[in-house]
């Protein structure tokens, strides 16, 4: 029998690419979503990907009862926990919106999974948790640092509830996986990141910018102590991402994990500067760029990258799409959305 995973924020960015994967895998999959920051377009594009229509249910994770029936209603083997607020700079802002919300929607899973008797969790962590790291590239083991921002403490928080849940409740198991800077869409064009107003990440920004809706792009930042002078990040491809979650999924549904509680970072182990980026951006996608250099943005680190290597062996998986395959495809993804030929 098929096993049923769960994806709670499965209309969202990463959680449709995840959602593709997984079907193609071989699983079952439910998705949840409160579309309070999407609108169907993903879905849609789901469906059209797998050429079927998928079990959706629109409710919200912070209503424990909404989450009972949903348990009630579906044999769920396995959840992957998308479903959270994702902005950095707002969560400084309004702090209580993201810890009340991030936080009670997993408790309210946790809680609902220990009632049935145990559940296999997958928690979306960041490479937030490390903070500004003092040794490259950084390993699971390395420590984490103090969160700079409620968004990244609630990743934090989220990580920690989910490692004393386990050791506390039989039949839980978790796996936080922690991602780098996923960028990129499907090759279908038929799904990717949509944000609301103007992005606050890179690559949607370059995109936009390149689409003659944002006028010019600020590099924040040429004086870093990097080769180039700005800062390195780890661009992990969202279709290699989503392939990762399928591994720790099966991981678990197999009983493969070596303790209860297993985190693995998601990355490619190869730092890219932001101006290698765009510069990779403009080759291949034959264009020109409109950019300036800018200040610095307060909160960014200088350079993070992943050691992948636990989840290389352990998961049997790896990064495997080029930084050129994944600009293409986000670029392909913003000609799709923005009717651009
Ligand atoms: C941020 C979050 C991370 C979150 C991720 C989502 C922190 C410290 N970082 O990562 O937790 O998971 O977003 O993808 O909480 N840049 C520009 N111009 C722009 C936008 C960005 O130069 O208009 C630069 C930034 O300075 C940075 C790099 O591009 O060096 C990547 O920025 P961004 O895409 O925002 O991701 P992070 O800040 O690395």
């Amino acid at each position: 029998m098929k096993a049923t995973v769960l994806v709670s924020g499965g209309a969202g960015f990463i959680g449709s690419h995840v959602t593709v994967e997984l079907v193609q895998a071989g699983y079952d999959v439910v998705i949840a979503d409160n579309m309070s920051n999407c609108d169907e377009t993903n879905y849609r594009g789901v469906c059209s990907i797998l050429g079927k229509e998928l079990p959706f249910v629109r409710m919200d994770f912070c209503d424990k009862e909404a989450v009972r029936n949903l348990f009630a209603k579906y044999p769920i083997d396995a959840v992957i926990h998308f479903a959270a607020f994702k902005a950095v700079g707002e969560s400084v802002t309004n702090p209580l919106k993201y810890y009340s919300n991030n936080l009670e929607s997993f408790i309210n899973l946790l809680e609902v999974a220990v009632e049935k008797g145990g559940c296999n969790v997958l928690f979306s962590s960041s490479a937030t948790v490390y903070g500004e790291p003092e040794k490259l590239p950084v390993t699971e083991e390395s420590p984490r640092m103090p969160a700079t921002s409620s968004y990244g403490n609630t990743k934090q928080m989220c990580e920690d509830i989910l490692r004393d849940s386990v050791a506390a409740y039989p039949g839980i198991k978790g796996i936080a996986l922690r991602y780098f800077n996923p960028i990129g869409a499907h090759p279908s064009a038929l799904i990717g990141e949509l944000p609301r107003g103007v992005p606050n990440n890179l690559v949607p920004f370059i995109t936009q910018t390149a689409a003659g809706i944002r006028e010019c792009l600020s590099i924040f930042g040429d004086d870093y102590p990097t080769p180039d002078g700005t800062c390195q990040r780890d661009y992990i491809d969202i279709v290699d991402l989503a392939k990762a979650h399928v591994a720790a999924v099966t991981r678990m549904l197999k009983d493969k994990m070596e303790a209860g509680y297993e985190i693995f970072n998601v990355g490619t182990g190869r730092p890219v500067s932001v101006m290698e980026l765009v510069k990779a951006f403009e080759k291949v996608n034959h264009l020109k760029l409109n950019y300036r250099i800018a200040p610095r943005r307060p909160g960014d680190v200088t350079a993070i990258w992943a050691d992948p290597a636990k989840a290389n062996e352990k998961l049997g998986w790896k990064a495997e799409r080029s930084i050129e395959e994944t600009l293409e495809s986000a670029w392909a993804w913003e000609k799709h959305i923005r009717n651009i030929k």
